[in-house]
């Protein structure tokens, strides 16, 4: 077994090969002048039937990040016989998982079956949006829920916790996250407008949360409109303190304004992307312990 890291490693690749004894090994990239990938396996790096490990994440740069994926999986294959595994801690496109309007893409079904096709026979990812989405890549794919981590470092942190979901499809998230921090959880209700992509919550009192910590739990923090709107309402519900837990947060420093204003008291992101926001409301979470046992799932050695 080897591992490979392409652009966007968060640094999983090297700490799952220090865990395991695997190689370590870095692809060689470049981008022509016209903006085309290029991906090369030094000779050093492959042997004819090892089987690689590849590192890549999809965020920032999605598009370029899946191609040199799709570059790598094709010379790994060639230079090793084998098809390679590959780990992506934030899958690009994944929030489009249907067709909202007729005559959409289903976009996460488009990057699973190309990264399929170009060779990956298993595949890791963290948190997809919709695990369900998974059914689209024909080979074995785990997803990685970083729930065991995200308790570990919230138990220090609350008092008499509960969690809230920000909307019906991250309850399962939240279902999960209250198991391990053995308390309840409670969904908000929220509805998208689909030609706008406006947000809207529908939310009724919640007199449970007044004076106890409240963890609100999603997939993944963007603008951070979703998260202030739960945030705010918490807190006039009169939580004491309002923690923002995400596997995904590339966070940019006017959405952290929007939840600061909100009133949040803490976020914990997962470090799945090559990109943050440092800051020090936000505390940085690995998630490489769960995406080795994943690694090790797919590889029918877990
Ligand atoms: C959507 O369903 C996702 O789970 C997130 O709630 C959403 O994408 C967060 O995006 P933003 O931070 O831009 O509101």
């Amino acid at each position: 077994m080897f591992v490979v890291s392409l652009s966007c490693d968060p640094g999983i690749g090297r700490a799952v090969a220090a865990e395991t004894g695997w190689r370590y090994c870095e692809v060689l990239r470049k981008v022509f002048p016209d903006g085309e990938r290029y991906v090369r396996i030094p000779e050093d790096c492959s042997l004819k039937g090892e089987r690689a490990v590849v590192v890549q994440s999809m965020y920032p740069n999605q598009d370029s990040m899946i191609v040199e994926a799709l570059l790598a999986a094709d010379a790994l294959k060639e230079v090793t016989g084998l098809e390679p595994i590959a780990v992506v801690p934030y899958l690009a496109y994944a929030r489009q998982d249907r067709a909202f309007l007729q005559g959409e893409a289903v976009s996460v079904r488009a990057v699973l079956r190309a990264l399929h096709s170009a060779g990956y026979g298993g595949l890791v990812v963290v948190d997809i949006h919709k695990e369900d989405s998974l059914r689209h890549f024909p080979g074995r794919a785990v997803n990685v829920l970083p729930v065991n981590t995200l308790a570990n470092a919230l138990r220090d942190f609350v008092e008499d916790p509960i969690v809230v979901s920000p909307d019906k499809g991250a309850a399962r998230r939240a279902e999960a996250l209250s198991k391990a921090l053995a308390t309840e959880y409670r969904i908000v209700e929220k509805f998208r407008d689909r030609l706008t992509g406006e947000i809207r919550h529908r939310f009724v009192p919640m007199p449970e949360v007044r004076g106890r910590d409240v963890i609100v739990v999603d997939d993944i923090m963007s603008t951070g409109g979703t998260m202030a709107s739960v945030v705010r309402f918490l807190r006039e519900q009169g939580a004491r303190k309002v923690i923002v837990a995400v596997s995904h947060g590339p966070l940019t420093e006017k959405a952290l304004t929007r939840l600061t204003n909100a009133g949040v008291t803490k976020i914990f992101s997962m470090v799945t992307t090559c990109y943050r926001l440092e800051h020090p409301l936000i505390t940085y979470l690995s998630p490489v312990e769960e995406v080795l046992q994943a690694i090790k799932e797919v590889l029918g050695m877990g």
